[in-house]
């Protein structure tokens, strides 16, 4: 079969069509030092038919199982990325990884399941996930929903509750930002806070102020500022802390949780910690982008190089990145994402004269593992531990899938990585498996590298070659009231008491 033979020298095979692959099912990974969020101990690991079975030192196992041998490596779930658009309309245009492309690169990194943000079609939420269920056909990983609210009106209302009852939904964004698309207002913002407290389901949000945005970009053009340093220029740190505090304090007044993504500056990270030490259910989520990178591409004289760093909010100067880093170590934020939103060359240059045109986003789904293993493990700031907890046992905590996700305990699906310490990896656009043609990590090098990715079960990434089957992922769907919300109730209750003693007041006798 030619075609299938040829998708193999691409990087990409189909499995059981033309790589000679063997359909078994039941595997062996042996002698690895398995890593969970809470506990690591030499064992061999045994899967059948998608599902560990067992995690024990010593198994012994029939002729028909496939052992890998994994003897000085580290066994650990697959990860979990919280945060990718993959075939989102965005912009003008379409990001060009699509549920397969995007998922097979994860896979070639190291993630086993993503979640997406479904982005509601004129407002309407059900067409909105009817799309998104037709994008994601050719899955070859696990993935599950978020999704995005644009409007508030009785039918919106109607449908969250539809998600969240019927379709697997637990956790709905709102965009402060984007004016004039996405973005939505306090009185909206409030309003889909109370609804996701009534359903159990955790509220997201993009924080930044995009009034101020809209603003500070006027400035920039009046200025003559219209390259891609424009954008970092017109939506400063103080913008995304404004709006990051503005949601806190909105969710805690409603006393919901609430999940800040893409955390990208100090000032919004300040503003979490001090939720946090309050008691206040604030998740924050750093991207690999903010962690790792600084705003230095921003500047480059080529537009092409400067173009492909522009998301929102901006990848901040150099400082902002260790901070993060420290906030990620010391637990004021929680588990890494990638934001995925990846838009080729030709794509950006929509925007070579006007920066408010160049389509926002960034690439990181393949990368993510391995950047976090090497900034955060290699330079001691987190154990090996840590490592799983913030690249996959919290996600699947928070969107409530744990432990079916997020750990190699019997009874898990058998999502697993292999990752070597002693190797390493390389970053860059020739070898990377997005469809996109440019990295914004090119060139990068560190140290451990993931040398097998077993999804649902199936080897799928093995000595550097992908073999991913469309139509193998599956929807996972998540369910409300994670635990986040247990004690919400009492708190409710205890303010309600605090409220009873009626105050009196002398009635007027006139
Ligand atoms: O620039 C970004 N982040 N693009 C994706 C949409 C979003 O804001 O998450
Ligand atoms: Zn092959
Ligand atoms: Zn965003
Ligand atoms: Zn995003």
């Amino acid at each position: 079969n030619s075609q299938s033979n040829q998708f193999c020298e691409a990087g990409i095979g189909y499995g059981e069509v033309g790589c000679g692959l063997s359909s078994s099912t039941k595997l062996l990974i042996k002698g690895g030092t398995v890593v969970n969020a809470h506990h690591q101990e030499v064992a061999d690991v045994y899967v059948e038919d998608g599902i560990i079975v067992a995690v024990k030192p010593d198994l012994k196992v029939t002729d028909d199982v496939k052992v890998i041998d994994a003897t000085g490596k580290f066994v650990m779930p697959g990860g979990i990325d919280p945060h990718t658009h993959l075939a989102m309309e965005f912009m003008g245009t379409e990001t060009i990884d699509d549920f397969f492309s995007g998922q097979a690169a994860a896979l070639a990194g190291g993630t086993t399941m993503h979640i997406d943000f479904v982005i509601p079609v004129n407002g309407s939420l059900i067409a909105g996930l009817e799309s998104y269920e037709e994008k994601a056909k050719k899955s070859c990983m696990d993935y599950g929903f978020h999704m995005a609210i644009t409007k508030f009106d009785d039918s919106v209302s109607r449908d969250m509750e539809i998600m969240v009852k019927e379709k697997g939904i637990n956790s709905f964004k709102f965009f402060l930002a984007y004016k004039g698309s996405l973005m939505v207002n306090d009185e909206l913002l409030l309003e889909g806070l109370k609804r996701c407290k009534s359903l159990g389901a955790l509220a997201m949000v993009h924080a930044e102020n995009g009034d101020a945005v809209f603003e500070g970009q006027k400035r920039m053009i009046q200025l003559g500022i219209t390259g891609p340093e424009g954008h970092a220029l017109s939506r400063p740190p103080l913008l995304e802390g404004e709006a990051t505090a503005r949601a806190i304090r909105l969710a805690g007044f409603v006393n919901t949780p609430l999940y800040v993504v893409h955390v990208m500056s100090i000032d919004a990270m300040e503003e979490i910690a001090k939720a946090r030490k309050s008691g206040q259910r604030v998740v924050g989520e750093p991207v690999v982008s903010g962690l790792v990178l600084d705003d230095s591409g921003l500047w480059d004289s080529d537009f092409a190089t400067a173009s492909k760093f522009v998301m929102s909010p901006p990848i901040r100067a150099a400082g902002h990145n260790k901070v993060l880093q420290g906030a990620l170590s010391n637990g004021v934020l929680q588990l890494v994402g990638t934001d995925h939103c990846v838009f080729n060359s030709t794509q950006k240059a929509f925007g070579i004269d006007d920066f408010r045109k160049i389509p926002n986003g960034v690439n990181g789904i393949e990368e993510r593992m391995h950047l976090v293993w090497d900034t955060m493990v290699e330079s001691g700031q987190i154990s090996i531990n840590d490592f799983v907890r913030v690249t996959s046992t919290e996600c699947a905590r928070v969107f409530n899938i744990y432990p079916r996700k997020g750990a190699i305990i019997a009874g898990s699906d058998a999502d697993i990585i292999i990752l070597n310490p002693n190797s390493s990896f390389e970053i860059n656009a020739r070898s990377h498996h997005s469809r996109t043609d440019t990295n914004v990590y090119e060139g990068r090098r560190g140290k451990g590298k993931v040398e097998v990715t077993i999804a649902g079960g199936r080897v799928v990434w093995e000595n550097n070659e992908l073999k991913v089957v469309p139509g193998s992922g599956k929807y996972i769907e998540m369910p409300p009231f994670n635990y986040l919300f247990s004690g919400i109730d009492k708190a409710d209750a205890s303010y309600l008491s605090s409220l009873n003693a009626p105050v009196k007041r002398s009635k007027s006798t006139t």
